[in-house]
């Protein structure tokens, strides 16, 4: 496995493989990675190939923080990160340096941003109002960067999948947009690196976001006939509430292709939502 810090050196690594005509996948991820990360390096090997190139891209995106939220304490263990791709059989791994990526952004001289205007304004969005700029920006970076066939993001951040592909869509770049599923814990937490943060008394309540969604899942599944989505939002969160440490963000119900909230709950809803668990946002999603 060849570490890569260099982007002028990951342009020219990407462009050889072009001419050699041998297909990338790209993962991207910020690190301290765990099984959900490790999951989508596998989908990206089957999809790819044996005598294709899988990319795991590692930086923690300062541009997708908003003030006050964890980028500076975000984890980060790259020493452990690269022993876990290894074993996973990654062929690359693309650590870029914030001085490349955003070069002279003290001087505020970086000054190019990629904003999708649909998609990402609910949610996550309306919580977190630069979060996806962030995001579509440096995704798109690196995908001029390393130029992958395919790239693979996990359903445990649905919206953000969601606000890619129309990114990739609306600016016709040639990437093929995989989607994997979540990985959960034995009692249902989703994978995170933001699990660290919990303490073990919050780890216990955390499982309540999970307990949700199978909640909503029950009463649509009950319902002989659709469900009001304000009634059974109502009835999860005071669910949640019922954990001490657990304040609820939001609960959404919305259709899966245009994220629009769906005012009655049935078959083909998607749920998620976001709750803080002492100081941690959690977040998490289904199809109902
Ligand atoms: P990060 O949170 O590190 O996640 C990287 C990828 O792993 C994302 O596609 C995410 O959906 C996926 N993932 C995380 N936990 C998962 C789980 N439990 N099961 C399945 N997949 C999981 O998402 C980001 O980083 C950043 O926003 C990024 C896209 C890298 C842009 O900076």
């Amino acid at each position: 496995m060849r570490i890569v810090t260099s982007v002028r050196r990951m342009q020219h690594l990407a462009r050889r493989w072009r001419r050699e005509g041998k297909p990338s996948a790209l993962v991207p991820t910020m690190g301290y990675l765990h099984g959900g990360h490790i999951s989508l390096v596998k989908q990206a090997r089957r999809k790819i190939g044996r005598k294709g190139r899988v990319v795991v891209s590692i930086y923690v995106n300062p541009t997708q923080f908003g003030p006050g939220e964890d980028f500076a304490r975000y984890p980060r263990d790259l020493a452990r990160d690269t022993k876990r791709c290894r074993a996973a059989g990654v062929d690359v791994l693309f650590v870029p340096k914030d001085r490349e990526m955003y070069p002279n952004s003290t001087d505020e001289a970086f000054s190019t941003f990629v904003i999708e205007e649909r998609l990402s304004r609910r949610m996550e969005g309306a919580s977190r109002p630069t979060h996806f700029k962030g995001v579509t920006t440096v995704v798109a970076k690196l995908f001029n960067i390393v130029r992958p066939d395919i790239a693979v993001f996990g359903a445990k951040d649905f919206q953000q999948a969601a606000v890619i592909q129309r990114m990739v869509r609306d600016l016709n770049f040639l990437v093929k947009i995989v989607l994997a599923p979540i990985v959960r814990e034995a009692d249902g937490l989703a994978l995170s690196s933001r699990n660290k943060y919990l303490s073990p008394d919050e780890r216990r309540q955390a499982i309540v976001l999970r307990q949700a969604i199978q909640l909503a899942q029950k009463k649509a599944a009950a319902s002989r006939t659709l469900v009001a989505a304000s009634r059974l939002r109502g009835e999860v969160i005071r669910f949640i509430q019922r954990q001490p440490a657990a304040r609820v963000d939001y609960v959404e119900f919305f259709d899966p292709n245009s994220l629009e909230p769906a005012p009655q709950v049935g078959r083909g809803v998607r749920m998620a939502l976001a709750v803080f668990v002492g100081k941690t946002r959690l977040i998490d999603n289904a199809q109902l």
